[in-house]
C-alpha cells in the first residue's frame, strides 16, 4: 500500500474508533454486538464456489464504489442486501468481501439479543450508526442473524417484542433515508429466511436477496484448496502432499464451508500434536483427512442434535 494511503486509511480508521467509542459512551458496552473492523482482510479469492453469489457481490461492489453510474442511468444503487442460506456457508466472508472490493470500512452488527440489551434505546442505536455512516467514504454495516429481531417479537417477553418491533421500524426508517449517492450498503445475513420479518424485505429495504447455498463436489475441493494455500502461506512452506479430492467430499455430504476449515485446523493439529511428541508427522496426506472427517462427523451429528431438539 502507498504511505499516503496507508496514512489517510489510519485517520479514518481513528475517527472511527473515536465515533465507537462516543457511542459506547451512549449506550454502554457494545461489547459483541457492535464490532468495527475496518476494511476486513478477506478477498473473494478467499471465497470458494458460490459463482452466482460471488457474480452478484462483484455487481454490488460497483454499486457501493460508484453510485453516481446508477443515478447517470436513471435507476438507484442497492442498499439493502440479505444473504441467505444454512450456517456456515460463507455469508459474513462474502459480506467482508464486498467491503474489501469496494475499498468500504466493515461494521459488524450482531442482531440477536441486541432489542433485549437496548431495549427502548435500539432504534437510537440505528439512527445514531446510519447518521455515522452518511458521506463519500465507503462503509458497509453488516447485520448479522437478521431474523433475531423479529424473533424477539414473536416468541420473546412482552418489552422484548414491543422492542423488536421498534427496532425493526428504526431500521427501515434508516435505510430508506439512505440517500443514492451515498456509498454506504446495508448488508444482512440469516440462516433461517422463513423467521426473517416480512417488512424488512421489499423495494427500499433489504430488495437484493442471495442465496449462499451448500457447497456441491467441486465447490468442496475449491475451498479446501482455499483452506489449504492460507495454511501453507501462514508456515511459509508446502503442508499437503496432493491430495484425492473425490474421496474426501465423498465422506463430506451435507457439510459446509465452515465444516470443512474446522476438518482441516484439526488435521493441522494433529500434525503439530505430533511434532511436539517427538513423531516426524510428514505432510497431510488424504488419509489424514479422512480419519479426522470420520471424528468430526461424529462430533458434528451430536452438536446438530443438541441444537435442533433431536433428543427430546
Ligand atoms: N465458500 C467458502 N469459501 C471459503 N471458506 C469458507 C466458505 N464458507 C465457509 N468458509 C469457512 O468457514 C468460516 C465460516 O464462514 P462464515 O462465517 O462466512 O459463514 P456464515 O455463512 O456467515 O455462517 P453463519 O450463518 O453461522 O453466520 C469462514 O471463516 C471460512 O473459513
Ligand atoms: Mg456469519
Amino acid at each position: 500500500m502507498e504511505p499516503i494511503t496507508r496514512r489517510v486509511e489510519e485517520i479514518t480508521l481513528r475517527r472511527w474508533e473515536d465515533f465507537l467509542s462516543s457511542l459506547s459512551k451512549r449506550f454502554g458496552p457494545l461489547s459483541g454486538k457492535v464490532v468495527f473492523e475496518g476494511i476486513p482482510d478477506v478477498s473473494l479469492r478467499d471465497v470458494g464456489g458460490l459463482r452466482s453469489a460471488k457474480r452478484e457481490v462483484e455487481s454490488l461492489v460497483l454499486s457501493l464504489r460508484r453510485p453516481d453510474l446508477y443515478r447517470r442511468w436513471g435507476t438507484k444503487p442497492i442498499k439493502g442486501v440479505l444473504f441467505y442460506g444454512p450456517p456456515a456457508t460463507g455469508k459474513t466472508l462474502l459480506a467482508k468481501a464486498l467491503a474489501r472490493e469496494a475499498g468500504a470500512i466493515f461494521f459488524h452488527l450482531r442482531m440477536r439479543g441486541i432489542a433485549l440489551k437496548w431495549s427502548m434505546e435500539t432504534g437510537d442505536l440505528f439512527q445514531e450508526l446510519f447518521t455515522a455512516i452518511r458521506g463519500n467514504e465507503g462503509v458497509v454495516l453488516y447485520l448479522d442473524e437478521l431474523e433475531a429481531l423479529a424473533f424477539e417479537r414473536t416468541f420473546g417477553p412482552e418489552e422484548a417484542r414491543g422492542t423488536s418491533r421498534r427496532a425493526i421500524n428504526a431500521l427501515l426508517e434508516s435505510l430508506e433515508g439512505l440517500d443514492a449517492h451515498e456509498r454506504a450498503m446495508v448488508l444482512a445475513s440469516t440462516s433461517q429466511p422463513d423467521a426473517v420479518d416480512p417488512a424488512l424485505i421489499g423495494p427500499g429495504r433489504f430488495d437484493r436477496l442471495i442465496e449462499v447455498p451448500l457447497p456441491d463436489g467441486e465447490e468442496k475441493q475449491e475451498i479446501l484448496e482455499i483452506q489449504q494455500r492460507k495454511a501453507e502461506a501462514l508456515a511459509g512452506r508446502p503442508l499437503f502432499k496432493a491430495l484425492d479430492y473425490d474421496a474426501i467430499t465423498a465422506r463430506t455430504a451435507k457439510m459446509s464451508g465452515g465444516d470443512l476449515h474446522e476438518i482441516v485446523q484439526r488435521t493441522l493439529e494433529e500434525k503439530a500434536r505430533l511434532e511436539g511428541s517427538a513423531h516426524d508427522p510428514g505432510l497431510v496426506e488424504t488419509h489424514d483427512l479422512l480419519r479426522v472427517i470420520e471424528e468430526y462427523r461424529k462430533i458434528k451429528e451430536v452438536v446438530e442434535k443438541i441444537r435442533y431438539g433431536q433428543y427430546l
